[in-house]
């Protein structure tokens, strides 16, 4: 087999397992005196995670100062965490929460050596070009779903009729380091964890699926989704005080955001976009919601108009076999154990339909016309889209 040529992106230093939250403060440190640490809601403090984090921070005599948001991260928060914290001397940024909390602290990193609006510099919405400048960014992730800790964009939002979710993105903005401590994402409740899990295993597969991937993004989604694959139901159900399970989706998460930085998304995270700028769904429950009627459609068609050999019916029946546990020697049969097994993942995990947050037949033709598909591994028309969605409203 030929391998084609290929790109990979540089990644964080990883410092994985359970504990190690404690080597914050030596890591952040290693930067200078003066750090801004960027937290969601109240959350933290509840957990005892933002003790934790204050403690490591002050025992490497850092000067802390501390910034919280609640939600996605909007343009306006971007703003004026830049603002507000634009005279300060800072020489590291960490960032410590959900994928929204990394993606906006990734921004805030990036948008404070410049003091600029952030909007200007958001893909398909303004019309600068970032310089790649920014302050060092470390990643401390509590909950295992988006992979930011991993990636080079930050996604913002702005939710409403005119709304989207849209990148900052740039080579420099992947995080410096990303302390992936698995005790961090204990206390994430069921649904939370079931939608953030359900997320990172979609950005595995539609990496592995991808016309982009390569021989790397294919060996981490495949170790990526064969440790998440056992481990997502009963994390997000009766086991989620387990750290062996914790670990396994902490991993995987990461992974994905290694693979979705390096070989790309397809129709699920394609439409996740417009429906997460339209709607008030969170994006994890978009990709839960969508990924086994999108793999569905996906294999439909690549049946209809692939060889039946196709190396993208192989990966499809590679993950199936692999999620499920059997060895059917058969492809199609194989296909088939991936989307049953993701309809009883939908089942078990009692996965909202888009219907719930107000999405309606009116809606479809808009949100399949801005469906991006770049990283699907066959093209779709809007009729095949529209049918993901119509099949979950
Ligand atoms: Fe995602």
């Amino acid at each position: 087999m030929t391998i084609k040529p290929f790109d990979f992106y540089r990644t964080p230093k990883l410092v994985f397992g359970p504990g190690r939250v404690r080597e914050l403060g030596p890591i952040a440190a290693s930067y200078g005196s003066e750090v801004l640490v960027i937290t969601g809601g109240d959350s933290l403090d509840r957990t005892g995670t933002w003790k934790r984090c204050e403690e490591s921070l002050k025992k490497a005599s850092l000067k802390i100062h501390r910034y919280g948001f609640k939600g996605e991260p909007s343009p306006e928060i971007v703003d004026s965490a830049v603002k507000e914290f634009a005279p300060r001397s800072l020489n590291a940024i960490v960032g410590v929460g959900g994928g929204s909390v990394m993606d906006c602290a990734k921004a805030v990193a990036a948008m404070l050596p410049l003091g600029e609006p952030v909007t200007a510099y958001l893909e398909g919405v303004g019309t600068k070009t970032h310089s790649g400048k920014t302050l060092p960014f470390i990643a401390v992730p509590t909950t295992a779903g988006t992979g930011s800790e991993a990636t080079k964009n930050a996604v913002i939002s702005k939710v409403g009729r005119q709304g989207f979710k849209k990148s900052l993105r740039h080579d420099n903005f992947t995080p410096v380091s990303a302390i992936v401590d698995p005790e961090l994402t204990l206390p994430c409740p069921a649904q939370v964890t079931a939608a953030c899990g359900m997320d990172a295993f979609t950005q595995l597969l539609e990496s592995y699926v991808s016309p982009q991937a390569s021989p790397v993004t294919d060996a981490l989604a495949l170790s990526g989704i064969e440790l998440m694959a056992p481990a997502l139901i009963p994390a997000s159900t009766d086991q989620g005080g387990d750290i062996g399970l914790r670990s396994s989706l902490a991993y995987a998460a990461f992974l994905s955001g290694i693979t979705l930085a390096n070989a790309g998304l397809g129709i699920i995270h394609g439409l996740a976009s417009p429906i997460g700028g339209l709607f008030p769904i969170p994006h994890g429950v978009v990709c839960a919601t969508l990924v086994g009627e999108a793999c569905r459609m996906n294999i439909k068609r690549l049946r209809e108009l692939r060889s039946p050999d196709d190396i993208m019916l192989v990966k499809y029946a590679t993950v199936g076999r692999m999620i499920s546990g059997a060895d059917h020697p058969d492809l199609l049969a194989s296909c088939d154990l991936l989307l049953n097994r993701l309809d009883q993942w939908t089942e078990e995990l009692s996965i909202p339909r888009l219907g719930h947050y107000g999405v309606a037949e009116s809606d479809l033709d808009a949100l399949a016309a801005q469906a991006g598909q770049k990283g699907n591994p066959i093209q779709l028309d809007l009729n095949d889209i529209r049918a993901i969605l119509r099949s979950r409203l």
